[in-house]
């Protein structure tokens, strides 16, 4: 099923290089459209040693899926270093070490050299020649990305190597980075620049050196190569004119006697404040643009938090250099290509009324619970501005039975009530949860108006926080005041009110909660309407059994367990209560430490019963997807869209999926190109070498009519007489992504896979 979708990645590369080449410019940037670069051109994707977000930095398959699922004049940037010998080799960092095994190679052989006055210990390219480094292998420098890779023997590429790999287009991107430092070693970045130009169509070179450059410009033909000055830190010297960065851009005319463009750190053009968010633009892009420079900015890394103001979203980010209706910059330089040209061919220049270009309802969780705290006023108007189809509203009871919207039954969970004089109502009920907490139901609506909301950060482990600025901000609604409010956003196509617990407060607080639910729909007019579908969602099978009178409701069962199937008979069961079903991303795409190990049945299984399938939950910190999704919430959205053909998203981040939907590279069935087309599941795994391997895990079960099947809900009045199971409480665990410890022993005893044979014997080939 999802073969016929995805883009085989690797094994089909040879042939889907060309293929995609040719598919993607048919369809992709609209020619028509005029972009505010210096040329006109839509602006350049360049890919800092390929994808080195997700593979070593500049091995050969970091540069393989660069070209793959990037747009196809994609440039492939090499960082180069040379070797004692004079070879031009790329590697990230001028220490080796840092992304290459070459301690555990050459284990005594590092040096202490001045960098910057500053006396640096490391191993240096200049004290190896080439054949001293051809059992050294690239890893994994950057520590928050994966080393799972690290075992595949990727050798250090030179830059001829690279060139043949790229053959004919695009171009490379060479960086010319220590220039001074070589020197000081006899060893001439100058020659080896013009004398590999000679052979290898270098498309940009760029230093931070002005010296360098200068010292080439007139070498080089402008027409196919350009040089471009690269900004490092405002306040940093450079080293041939004994000026700041800073004080140069100021003099962009002598920039223009020797580059045709500069390359400068995003900050350059979108500051932010000390507490990481944007403030104005500046001239910059406009300055440089004006003295005929071209402007290209670097520092793009979706695993990187950036400004708060993008909400995690790294295409958010991307669009705001290259559709901000001022100006966009000639290139973004990234870690992940895969981002900038989605936005660039599938984002950019939208408009306001594009249209939905694929079904999935958008269903917000507790509102946009990513920007403000959870069922706020602020959340719920956020989602409705951020173009939410579903609004929803968890209902709670307060001790006076008035039902409000709250993302937990634990007050402790969305609010600061630990930190007020309430917390002495803290107490444990071991029905709803293990611990102790203080919940909705000991506080009277009046006192919970009182507590202070707090936003959800619910991967605060991996410090990434949501919205501080606004941490603390809203009100809480009550039932009747979210339907008043959802009746009147004319762009809302429904709303979703979810039902916990009720068993428990009926049993034991002597309160009904689906009572209390009926009764604020149909006094806010919802029972007699058709134009707002209204959704009641329960993981307990018996709230929805209680409710199945009223037909206007769309009953929605939440599965709250991870699951890869479910039996036919139980599939019938559930159709018996409910009209449709949430599941967890995982019952859709299990993973393995955060890689995807398999496409379930479980969407085509309840939707061959014509269950309309929600998913839940999606988020846009990267930590929340599997690596598989290349670190961008809206490939994690589009692969469960065109991959797993889901009807609906559930999410804490409304205006990524509301967008994701309305893109123009949707719907275009074989012309999709790849950076819009739905990964692989196991395909990334596959390439991990045995050693590396994550360990095997038991499949999740099948879901059975004993896990559906729960004892009616019991009536208020009456005393129950049998103890019910705990319903319904447990959440969905989200995928730790799991940062886990190399594996000890050396590389010897890394055993390559069968499939990644074929791989680097296809590379192999072609260097
Ligand atoms: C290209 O631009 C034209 C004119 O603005 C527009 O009509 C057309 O729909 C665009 N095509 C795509 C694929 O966006
Ligand atoms: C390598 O360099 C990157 C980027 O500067 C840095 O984040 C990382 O910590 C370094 N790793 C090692 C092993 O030095
Ligand atoms: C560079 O060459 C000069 C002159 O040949 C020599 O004196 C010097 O020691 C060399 N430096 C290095 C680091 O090899
Ligand atoms: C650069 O400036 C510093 C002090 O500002 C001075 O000591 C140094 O000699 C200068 N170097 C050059 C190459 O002009
Ligand atoms: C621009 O920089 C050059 C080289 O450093 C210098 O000679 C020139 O005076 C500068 N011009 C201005 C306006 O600062
Ligand atoms: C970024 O967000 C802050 C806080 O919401 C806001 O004040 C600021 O204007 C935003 N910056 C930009 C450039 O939109
Ligand atoms: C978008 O749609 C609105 C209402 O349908 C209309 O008033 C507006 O002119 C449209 N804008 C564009 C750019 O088409
Ligand atoms: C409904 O919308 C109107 C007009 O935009 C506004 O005046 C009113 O306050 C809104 N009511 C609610 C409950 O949001
Ligand atoms: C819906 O119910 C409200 C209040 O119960 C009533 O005023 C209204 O006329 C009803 N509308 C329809 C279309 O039945
Ligand atoms: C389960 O239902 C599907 C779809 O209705 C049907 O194709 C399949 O044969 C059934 N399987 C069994 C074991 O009955």
């Amino acid at each position: 099923m999802h073969n016929s979708l995805g883009l085989t990645f690797f094994l089909l590369l040879l042939l889907l290089h060309s293929l995609v080449v040719t598919l993607v410019s048919a369809q992709g940037s609209n020619k028509t459209t005029l972009w505010p670069t210096l040329s006109g051109n839509p602006p350049l994707v360049i890919a800092r040693g390929g994808f080195s977000g997700l593979f070593p930095d500049s091995s050969s398959i970091a540069y393989a899926l660069a070209l793959q699922v990037s747009v196809p004049d994609v440039l492939l940037w090499c960082d180069v270093k040379l070797t004692k010998d004079g070879a031009g080799i790329c590697v990230p960092d001028i220490r080796l070490e840092n992304a290459t095994n070459i301690a555990e190679v050459h284990r005594n052989k590092n040096k202490v050299y001045l960098f910057n006055g500053v006396p640096t210990r490391g191993w240096f390219s200049v004290d190896f020649t080439l054949n001293e480094l051809a059992n050294v292998y690239l890893t994994q420098g950057v520590y928050s990305r994966t080393n799972k890779f690290d075992g595949n023997s990727l050798q250090i590429l030179t830059v001829q190597d690279l060139a043949k790999t790229t053959k004919p287009q695009p171009g490379i991107w060479l960086n010319i980075q220590y220039d001074a430092f070589f020197k000081q070693h006899n060893l001439s970045m100058r020659s080896f620049v013009l004398s590999v130009s000679r052979s290898v169509v270098v498309g940009y070179i760029s230093s931070p050196e002005v010296g360098f450059l200068r010292s080439i410009t007139t070498r080089l033909n402008p027409r196919t190569t350009k040089l471009i000055f690269r900004f490092l830190g405002q306040y940093k010297l450079e080293p041939s004119t004994n000026q700041t960065y800073g004080s140069l851009l100021k003099n962009l005319t002598f920039i223009k006697t020797f580059a045709s463009g500069i390359l400068v750190p995003k900050a350059y053009i979108w500051p932010v404040d000390a507490s990481l968010y944007l403030q104005p633009h500046t001239s910059v892009v406009a300055d440089a643009h004006k003295a005929g420079l071209e402007v290209f900015a670097s520092d793009f890394a979706n695993d990187v938090p950036f400004s708060f103001n993008y909400s995690y979203d790294p295409v958010s980010e991307s669009l705001s250099f290259i559709d901000n209706g001022d100006f966009s910059v000639d290139g973004m330089l990234t870690d992940f290509p895969i981002t900038p040209s989605q936005a660039r061919d599938c984002f950019a220049h939208l408009g306001k009324n594009a249209s939905a270009q694929a079904k999935p309802l958008v269903i917000s969780k507790c509102g946009a619970s990513g920007d403000y705290p959870g069922c706020t006023d602020l959340a719920f108007m956020q989602a409705i501005a951020d173009g939410v189809d579903v609004l929803d509203c968890p209902v709670q009871l307060s001790k006076d039975g008035t039902p409000f919207c709250l993302s937990s039954i634990n007050l402790i969970d969305s609010t600061l009530v630990a930190q007020s004089s309430f917390m002495t109502l803290s107490t444990s009920i071991p029905k709803i949860k293990t611990g102790s907490g203080i919940f909705t139901f000991s506080l009277t609506w009046s006192q919970i108006q009182t507590l202070t909301p707090a936003i959800a950060n619910p991967y605060n482990n991996y410090r990434l926080f949501r919205n501080p600025k606004f941490r603390k901000a809203g009100k809480f609604l009550k039932l009747s005041e979210f339907l008043a409010m959802s009746k009147n956003a004319s762009s809302l196509t429904g709303v979703l009110i979810s039902i916990e617990h009720a068993a428990y407060l009926a049993e034991e607080q002597r309160l009904s909660v689906t009572d209390a639910v009926i009764d604020a729909l149909s006094k806010a007019g919802y029972d007699n309407q058709t134009s707002l579908k209204v959704m009641i969602q329960s993981s307990d099978s018996s709230v929805l059994m209680k409710i199945k009178d009223q037909k206007n409701y769309e009953r929605v069962y939440r599965v709250d367990k991870n699951i890869r199937n479910a039996l036919n008979s139980t599939v019938k069961n559930i159709k018996t209560f409910a009209d449709s079903v949430v599941v967890s991303k995982m019952s859709v795409f299990p993973e393995r430490q955060a890689f995807l190990t398999d496409a379930t049945d479980t969407v085509s299984k309840l939707q061959s019963f014509k269950l309309p399938v929600y998913v839940e939950t999606f988020s846009n910190e990267f930590v929340s997807q599997a690596w598989d999704f290349f670190s961008d919430a809206n490939m994690e959205i589009n692969s469960f869209v065109m991959g797993a053909n889901v009807d609906g998203v559930i999410t804490d981040f409304p205006k990524t999926a509301a967008r994701y939907k309305r893109n123009r590279c949707l719907g275009l069935g074989n012309g999709t190109p790849s950076y819009m087309t739905s990964v692989q599941p196991r395909q990334l795994m596959q390439i991990i070498s045995q050693a590396y391997m994550p360990t095997a895990e038991a499949p999740y079960p099948v879901l059975t009519i004993a896990d559906v099947a729960e004892p009616p809900l019991p009536s208020v009045s009456a005393r129950a007489t049998t103890s019910r199971p705990v319903g319904g409480s447990s959440s969905t665990s989200v995928s730790a992504r799991a940062t886990t410890s190399r594996p000890v022993g050396g590389s010897s005893s890394i055993v390559k896979s069968s499939k990644w044979d074929d791989l680097m014997s296809w590379i192999n080939k072609l260097l």
